[in-house]
């Protein structure tokens, strides 16, 4: 019998909630030819190993072993292009979502009338158990509008990371998924040229069976992400964009510090005074506005690729200081031979600027944030 439906399960340190999933997927789907894909980003704690276990036992159960990369998103997309069946959901591993709502929202899509199944904490109907958090989505009208413009459809739970599709009406359009952050489903529907009919399911979103969230940042944040990303992207990509505006805000952090340090300590040279209030101070500046931006793109522009602990992160704050300080070398060595070869001065030193600002950003990329 071929495949009916692909149920993606996206994990990252899920190992212990694996057996259990399958279990509740082959009771929930009686009677479906189903097929489960785990997409695990290289978990510590082997999840990946455990799903093959799993595999040995039960052929319908796939798995997806990503090495070097993080993403909920991304890993959405490439399970739901894995597969050979027609119609594909996407749920977390975790158990917050309840695999009996599939048949139904199978029969949705199966039926022709829907294209879309989404299961939603918000509909009329739906509760929640999941403590620990606010509800981030309900939280924010501002998420909710820019959903709807941007998929021309009213929906109750934009953000939900259980739905179900034909796997034709993601194909179609899959190259330009961005696959960036956790807005999977809304870049679906924002990128799907045809009007997807939606239909809604309430769900009873549970707590976590074991382990805890990956997901921590705003929904806004992930929105303003998102939208820029559609619509500027193609000309800046989202990570560069996100890298230079926190490295101007880093001046203006380098210039506070900077002024600070001068009210303080500054005024006029002491004869035989080994470093200038100024040197010092630039020198401070520049350490505090280096950490400042290292904290700020490991939080931001590399959340899925995110440094923990302390030695990761005292290792990456050396070696985005040795990128930057190359960088800085780059970035003045540019400005004066322009400067030299009779270019005024300020359009000299924005290109310093720019190539010290695209090395930084190749460099860290791969050398901080990169595997
Ligand atoms: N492959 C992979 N890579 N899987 C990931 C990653 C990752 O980087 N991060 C998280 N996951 C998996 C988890 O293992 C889990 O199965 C599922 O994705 C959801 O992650 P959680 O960390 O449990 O998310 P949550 O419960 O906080 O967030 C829920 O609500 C969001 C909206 O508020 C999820 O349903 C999200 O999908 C949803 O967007
Ligand atoms: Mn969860």
């Amino acid at each position: 019998m071929s495949v009916q439906l692909a149920v993606v399960l996206p994990t990252y340190n899920e190992r212990s909630n694996i057996a259990s999933m399958i279990e509740r997927l082959d009771a929930a789907l009686a009677g479906v030819a189903w097929e489960a894909i785990f997409v695990d980003d290289n978990s510590p704690d082997g999840t990946s190993d455990e799903a093959r276990e799993v595999s040995q036992r039960d052929p319908r159960v796939r798995v997806i072993q990503r090495i070097g990369r993080r993403g909920l998103a991304s890993a959405a997309i490439e399970g739901m292009l894995s597969t050979a069946a027609p119609v594909v959901a996407v749920m977390d591993a975790d158990h917050q979502h309840d695999p009996n709502l599939l048949p139904e929202m199978l029969k949705a899509v199966e039926s022709g009338d829907y294209d879309v199944a989404i299961a939603s904490r918000f509909a009329e109907g739906a509760s929640t158990e999941a403590w620990g958090r606010p509800d981030r989505v309900k939280a924010s009208g501002i998420a909710n509008s820019l959903a709807r413009k941007l998929t021309g459809v009213e929906l109750s739970d934009p953000m939900s990371g259980y739905f179900m599709l034909r796997t034709e009406t993601l194909r179609a359009d899959a190259h330009r998924l961005s696959g960036v952050g956790f807005k999977i489903l809304l870049d679906i529907m924002a990128t799907v040229d045809t009007a997807l009919r939606v239909k809604e399911f309430p769900m009873h979103f549970a707590a976590r069976a074991t382990g805890e969230s990956k997901l921590d940042r705003t929904v806004v944040f992930e929105f303003l992400v998102g939208l820029y990303d559609r619509w500027l992207g193609r000309i800046i990509p989202t990570r560069f964009a996100l890298f230079g505006t926190i490295g101007a805000i880093g001046v203006v952090v380098h210039m506070a510090v900077l002024g600070t340090f001068l009210q303080i300590f500054g005024g006029p040279p002491v004869r035989g005074q080994l470093v200038t209030a100024f040197e010092l101070g630039q020198t401070c500046a520049a350490m505090v506005a280096m950490t400042f931006n290292f904290v700020l793109n490991n939080a931001l522009t590399y959340s899925d690729k995110r440094l923990t602990g302390f030695v990761p992160l005292l290792k990456g704050w050396c070696k985005f200081a040795l990128t930057c300080s190359v960088g800085l070398t780059a970035n003045i060595g540019v400005a004066a031979i322009l400067v030299r070869f009779g270019v005024h001065e300020y359009p000299s030193a924005i290109t310093g600027i720019i190539v010290g600002s695209v090395w930084n950003f190749a460099l860290s990329s791969r050398f901080v944030w990169g595997r």
